[in-house]
């Protein structure tokens, strides 16, 4: 069963004069397995928050079909998703623990202190529960706003940029929480523009352009159908005319570098080296790594 299942999603944001149109999401498909971190990526306006809205039941779609959980109704679904808006905005007056409190009340649960403070403790936000939201600076905000999405103990976590004004420790804090709280079984959908940390901790990542689906996958096998070149180094081999067969080579003293861009050709240069009696000291893959694949995306 699919945690989320979104079929020919059409969001048409209409102004209140209604003379002017425009659209969100545009006969958008997405699917997001059970117990996976799903990356949404897209550049600026792509229709990344419009979608993440309509899952999580803030935003009415236009037309198409949104299947949660495997069908529940729209009010289970909601108790069963934790939502971190793309730039939370929160009671100011009230301090950390105070916020988690009435957002767990939400909920209809009462949570003891101590839960409380194990929840605000795994957002590294220990030092500041008594601190007042008004004297949070942008990333403790975010951090906030991720204890707040977990108060509820939700199967489906929803982030929308959830690493945007996060500094690297920050981030690297943040990205490690995402992996906990997946270990614990709990589903997540998040959306980013930093490539290398979808990279990072994503099973399956989908572009979004101009509001519709290019391109899901899983990071393995899209970074893997473009494997760029690979990089032999080869010693012992005297006569090196015929490795111009298998791609461009350069020769430093005993060591001959050969460049391939065909996997086929690597795996029978590698033979025939070792048939002539060499020895492959290393041979190094080097990939499209996401922020090229995603421009590459972009453009076409
Ligand atoms: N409330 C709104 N009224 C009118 N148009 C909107 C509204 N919200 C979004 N849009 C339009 O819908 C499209 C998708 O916007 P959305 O906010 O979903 O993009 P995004 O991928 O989240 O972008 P960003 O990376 O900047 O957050 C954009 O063209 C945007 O102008
Ligand atoms: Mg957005």
């Amino acid at each position: 069963m699919n945690v989320i299942e979104i079929k020919n999603l059409l969001k048409i944001y209409k102004s209140p004069f209604m003379r002017r149109e425009s659209i969100g999401v545009n006969n958008l498909v997405l699917e997001v397995y059970k117990g996976e971190i799903f990356g949404l990526l897209g550049p600026n306006g792509a229709g990344k928050t419009t979608t993440l809205k309509i899952i999580t039941g803030l935003l009415k779609p236009t037309s198409g079909k949104v299947t949660l959980f495997g069908g529940v109704s729209p009010k289970e679904a909601r108790e069963r998703i934790g939502f971190l808006p793309e730039n939370p905005v929160f009671y100011q007056h009230l301090t950390g623990m105070e916020l988690l409190k009435f957002y767990g009340s939400l909920y209809g649960k009462s949570h003891r202190r101590e839960e409380l403070l194990k929840r605000l403790q795994s957002v590294g936000l220990k030092e500041s529960i008594d601190k007042r939201l008004s004297g949070y600076s942008k990333g403790m905000v975010q951090r906030i706003g991720i204890a707040q999405a977990l108060i509820g103990d939700p199967d489906l976590l929803v982030l929308d940029e959830p690493l945007s004004g996060l500094d690297p420790i920050g981030r690297k804090e943040m990205k490690d929480l995402i992996q906990e709280v997946n270990k614990e079984g709990k589903t997540v959908l998040f959306s980013s523009h930093i490539l290398s940390d979808v990279e990072a901790i994503c099973n399956r990542v989908g572009i979004i352009i101009e509001g519709r689906m290019k391109k899901t996958g899983y990071l393995s096998e899209i970074l893997k159908s473009d494997i760029h070149y690979t990089d032999i180094e080869i010693e012992g081999i005297k006569e090196i005319e015929w490795l111009k067969r298998y791609g461009g080579i350069k020769r430093e003293e005993r060591i001959v570098y050969l460049r391939t861009r065909d996997e086929k050709k690597r795996d029978e240069v590698i033979k025939e080296v070792i048939g002539r009696g060499g020895r492959i000291i290393s041979c190094v893959p080097y990939r499209e790594s996401l922020e090229e694949h995603f421009m590459k995306t972009v453009n076409e």
